[in-house]
């Protein structure tokens, strides 16, 4: 173990404060991998872990493009790997013990291979609490680096193999735009497209916009760019990332340029599907709308956070809407595509959610008719807001208002299934299900799972499926 005096200022480690601050001034960098990184992973393999968004996802083809520049391979299991990566999340507690627990697990397998790398990035590594937490406990770990500087992974790989040091370096500034990174995409027919990065919303309960930095978008060329490409290559479908994707282009200085141009352009690049995530409600403009009803390669699905169904929770997690300013946005949103098919998030028990502030989530769900929605019990984040607001709603309460939530939820669910039964949809054919390898599984384009008998000559094209059964979850269909 390391001794209790260690020197903890000796490394880059994050500041929340720092963290909160937002300066003007975005770094543009272009990515070069010099040659001495080139063969440092040859015979050796890597394996990260992905926890959290797709922003998470996206980071983490990132970084297996560049293990892979440097002659890595990808582990086919946990025991044949050199280095292990978590790429975690912090935006809830339980997202964070699962990480505590899996760095707990992963001590045996390093006792077995002392020369096993340990490394932990993501949004965790951006929490000053967790950095402490792993310097003083968790002795090895042997790279920690964050969000910001995750293209600088081939030094911290080559310093923690060659000067047997451990690597903690995780800023807290607002985070450079790099372009260029290579990437190991994880499909061939679907892929993430970064947008924009950070979050300037600081919504009071959460930790995105300090693990994440300052809202900053790429420019338009670079995308157009990536996407052409992708085109060339056969791709079928691009999901648009970023925290606040409404928000892309409000940075640009001397461009009038925002998320409906980028889709209007996007649909002309012959990329088949367009869906992206995810939408701020307060943002979320006629440009946007327009796009829905104009682009006939905008998918008819939007994922739009509701948060809650009160006004004045909505108010006390400055989400910047009200319910009617909601309700209005998605009245547009069936005027343009009337078969839209709608999502949302949900936090139970914030605090001073009250008995009759829940009443009007549950109605407002019900009104919207939303097909899905992912529901949380609101989880206190050590650095923002709403972890002092006195909270007096006890465990049992906040679970019983998830189950209650879920009730409606899942109705929704099967609601958004029923409307497609002895219908043909199109299914962008992902690859065998995870439960029956003789199944086909696949998107329609409102965002179903599809399950299908087919051969695996249908993988990364879209087929025409009629839908036998439609069940909470998913559809069951034969190909028309
Ligand atoms: N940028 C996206 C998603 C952010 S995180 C957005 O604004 O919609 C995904 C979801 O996690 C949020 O929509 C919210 O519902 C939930 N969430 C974030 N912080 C949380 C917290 N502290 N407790 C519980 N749920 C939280
Ligand atoms: Fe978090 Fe709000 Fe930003 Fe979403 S918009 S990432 S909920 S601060
Ligand atoms: Fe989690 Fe970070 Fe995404 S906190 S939700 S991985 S932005």
């Amino acid at each position: 173990m390391m001794s209790k005096d260690i020197d903890l200022e000796k490394y880059f480690k994050p500041d929340l404060k720092q963290a909160r601050m937002r300066r003007k001034d975005v770094n543009y960098l272009t990515f070069e991998l010099e040659d001495e990184f080139l063969g440092i992973g040859h015979g050796k393999n890597y394996r990260i872990q992905t926890y959290g968004c797709q922003g998470n996802e996206a980071d983490s083809e990132i970084m297996a493009g560049l293990f892979e520049k440097m002659g890595y391979q990808e582990a086919q299991s946990e025991t044949d790997a050199d280095i292990i990566l978590l790429n975690t999340c912090a935006v809830r507690e339980s997202a964070e013990n699962r990480i505590w627990g899996e760095l707990g697990r992963l001590k045996s397998l390093k006792r077995n291979n002392p020369n096993l790398l340990l490394g932990l990035c993501g949004c965790m590594a951006q929490e000053e609490n967790v950095v402490n937490r792993i310097l003083k406990k968790y002795p090895y770990v042997d790279i920690v680096f964050g969000t910001h500087n995750l293209h600088q992974l081939p030094y911290y790989i080559k310093s923690a193999m060659f000067d047997q040091e451990r690597v903690i370096e995780v800023y807290s500034y607002e985070g450079s735009i790099v372009e260029n990174l290579p990437k190991a995409r994880a499909f061939k027919h679907k892929a993430w497209i970064n947008i924009m990065f950070g979050c300037d919303e600081f919504c009071t309960y959460c930790i995105v916009p300090y693990t994440r930095g300052k809202e900053r978008s790429r420019s338009k060329d670079e995308i157009l760019a990536e996407v052409n490409d992708l085109v060339k290559q056969g791709y079928q479908e691009i999901t648009l990332l970023g925290q606040n994707v409404n928000a892309y282009g409000k940075d640009f200085k001397d461009l009038d340029y925002t998320f409906g141009d980028l889709l209007v352009d996007l649909d002309k690049t012959g990329i088949e599907r367009i869906r992206f995530t995810t939408s701020h409600p307060r943002d979320i403009d006629q440009k946007t709308i327009t796009a829905f009803e104009n682009c006939k390669h905008v998918m008819p699905h939007l994922h739009l956070p509701l948060q809650s169904g009160s006004n004045n929770v909505l108010k006390k997690m400055n989400r910047g809407y009200t319910k009617e300013i909601y309700l209005d946005a998605i009245k547009k949103l069936r005027q343009a595509r009337p078969d839209i098919s709608l999502t949302t998030d949900i936090i139970v028990a914030f605090p001073t959610e009250s008995e009759a502030d829940f009443k009007e989530t549950i109605s407002l769900l019900e009104e919207v008719g939303f097909e899905g929605a992912y529901t949380f019990i609101f989880s206190p984040r050590y650095g923002t807001p709403a972890y002092n607001y006195p909270n007096d709603i006890s465990k049992n309460e906040q679970k019983g208002r998830l189950r209650q939530l879920n009730k409606v939820v899942n109705q929704g669910y099967l609601n958004g299934s029923l409307r497609f039964l002895n219908k043909t949809v199109k299914v962008l054919v992902d690859g065998f299900s995870k439960k029956d390898d003789t199944i086909l599984s696949g998107y329609s384009e409102h965002n179903k799972l599809v399950n299908f008998q087919g051969d695996a000559s249908l993988i990364g094209t879209i087929v025409d499926v009629k839908i036998k059964e439609a069940m909470t979850w998913f559809l069951i269909g034969e190909l028309a």
